[in-house]
C-alpha cells in the first residue's frame, strides 16, 4: 500500500523557492481511494495510543489531522500561523526549510495534562513540529507521538525529534 501512496504524490522543482523539491499531497488528496488507505494508515499508528486529542499543524496537517480525528472520534485542535485565531493565543517563533514564522494555539483548548497527538503532512527539518510540541509542552500537555505521511530523511527532522525525546512516525519517504 506505502508504494501505491508514494504513486500519488507528485515532486514539483523550485517550488516555492529555486532548490526546493516540494512534495505536493494534493493529487493524494483528490484520489479518494488513496485519502482513505493513508487515513487508515495514520489511523492504524494512532488508535494504540489512544489520544485525547489530535493536534494538527497548518495548512495540510489540517486535513489529514481532522480525517484523523473523525477516524479516531477525537477532537482536532488546529496550531495555526500568527494571526489567523481570533481569540486569546499562546505561541513560539520557529525556523522553516524556506524561512521563518510562528506558530500559535488558542489558550486553555489543550488542557493540562492532554494526551495529545501531532499530525502533520510532512516533516522535513523537524523545525516546525519541534516548536508545535514545544508549544503544547509548554500548556503541559504530553506529546505521544508526531505523526507524518511523508518524512524527508536527508532533512534530519525524524533524528531532531527523537534527540528531543518526542516519539515520531512517518507512513512515506
Ligand atoms: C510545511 C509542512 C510542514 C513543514 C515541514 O508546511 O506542511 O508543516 O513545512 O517543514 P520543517 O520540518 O522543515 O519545519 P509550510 O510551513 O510550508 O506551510 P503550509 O502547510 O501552510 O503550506
Ligand atoms: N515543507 C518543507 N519542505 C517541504 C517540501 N520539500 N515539500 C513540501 N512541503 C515542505
Amino acid at each position: 500500500m506505502t508504494s501505491d501512496l508514494t504513486d500519488l504524490i507528485r515532486t514539483i522543482p523550485d517550488f516555492p523557492k529555486p532548490g526546493i523539491q516540494f512534495r505536493d499531497i494534493t493529487t493524494l488528496l483528490a484520489d479518494g481511494e488513496g485519502l482513505r488507505d493513508l487515513t487508515a494508515r495514520l489511523a492504524d499508528i494512532a488508535r494504540p495510543l489512544d489520544p485525547d486529542l489530535i493536534v494538527g499543524i497548518e495548512a495540510r496537517g489540517f486535513i489529514l489531522g481532522a480525517a484523523l480525528a473523525l477516524a479516531l472520534g477525537k477532537g482536532f485542535v488546529p496550531v495555526r500561523k500568527k494571526g489567523k485565531l481570533p481569540g486569546k493565543t499562546v505561541g513560539i517563533d520557529y525556523v522553516l526549510e524556506y524561512g521563518t514564522d510562528r506558530l500559535e494555539l488558542h489558550e486553555g483548548q489543550v488542557p493540562q495534562g492532554a494526551r495529545v497527538l501531532l499530525v502533520d503532512d510532512l516533516i522535513a527539518t523537524g523545525g516546525t513540529a519541534l516548536a508545535a510540541a514545544q508549544l503544547l509542552r509548554e500548556q503541559g500537555a504530553s506529546v505521544l507521538m508526531a505523526l507524518f505521511a511523508i518524512d524527508l530523511p536527508d532533512l534530519g527532522g525524524m533524528a531532531a525529534l527523537e534527540a528531543d525525546g518526542i516519539v515520531a512516525q512517518a507512513i512515506m519517504t
